[in-house]
């Protein structure tokens, strides 16, 4: 299956998406995590991207979609994926179309995962991720590690996200809103869109994102 997973910032689109890929046997293609472990190497698209991300801007799309689609040639997406956080605006949306128009593939279904802005900003405001790697992500309410500050899975130490900072959640919120929100309608057009909400405990939600996709893709 080849998947697009929209929705607000800290709607749960990664933790979703760790799940989903799993059971779909599918990789998870986050665009998020791949400038966060280009930053954490000190590459130069790293560099590039991080002032954009710490003030919660978009990083721009010459960047972006030049990774995006050397992620989507790598031999493990082949046959389907999950993408998570590309793409963000119409720009980004058309540059994927025609990536798959030119492999002569196309997109089974696009995931909106709906949530209230004051959950949003809670689950933001509480989540801690891991040194080592961006998608192993906690919360210190709803997620908590076995110990405090550690990742379960690694080891490694949990910090929180410089862009969780609320005024830079309240610019990210305002560019969802308006450069990510109209691709729904974009895909809409194309009759792609399965819309669940994300409240509820994930696994719930995982459920209902996978009833969605088959009923829906
Ligand atoms: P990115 O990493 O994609 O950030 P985002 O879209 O803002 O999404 P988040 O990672 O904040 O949230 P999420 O929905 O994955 O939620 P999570 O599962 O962690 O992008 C970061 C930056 O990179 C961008 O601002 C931009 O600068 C740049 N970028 C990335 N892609 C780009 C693109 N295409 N173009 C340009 N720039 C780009 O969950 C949040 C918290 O809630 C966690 O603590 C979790 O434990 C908790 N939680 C999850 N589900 C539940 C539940 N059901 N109940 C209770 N708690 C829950
Ligand atoms: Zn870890």
């Amino acid at each position: 299956m080849r998947i697009v997973l929209v929705g607000p910032p800290g709607a749960g689109k990664g933790t979703q998406a760790a799940f989903l890929a799993k059971n779909l046997s599918i990789p998870h293609i986050s665009t998020g995590d791949l400038f966060r472990a280009n930053i954490n190497r000190g590459t130069d698209l790293g560099k590039r991207a991080k002032a954009y991300m710490d003030a919660g801007d978009l990083v721009p799309d010459e960047v972006t979609i030049g990774m995006a689609e050397d992620r989507l040639d790598r031999p493990d997406a082949s046959e389907g994926f999950l993408l998570d956080g590309f793409p963000r605006n119409e720009h980004q949306a058309r540059a994927l179309d025609a990536y798959l128009a030119r492999h002569e593939i196309a997109l089974d279904g696009v995931l909106d995962l709906e949530v209230p802005e004051d959950e949003v900003v809670k689950r933001i405001a509480g989540r801690r991720i891991c040194r080592n790697d961006s998608a192993h992500v906690f919360h210190v309410e709803y997620k908590q590690p076995k110990t405090e500050g550690v990742c379960d899975e690694c080891g490694g130490e949990l910090y929180r996200r410089d862009d969780d900072a609320p005024d830079k959640v309240r610019n990210r919120l305002e560019i969802y809103h308006r450069e990510t929100e109209p691709i729904i309608d974009y895909y809409k057009k194309q009759g792609l869109v399965v819309t669940i909400s994300a409240l509820g405990p994930v696994a719930e939600v995982t459920g209902r994102a996978m009833a969605a996709l088959h009923a829906g893709a």
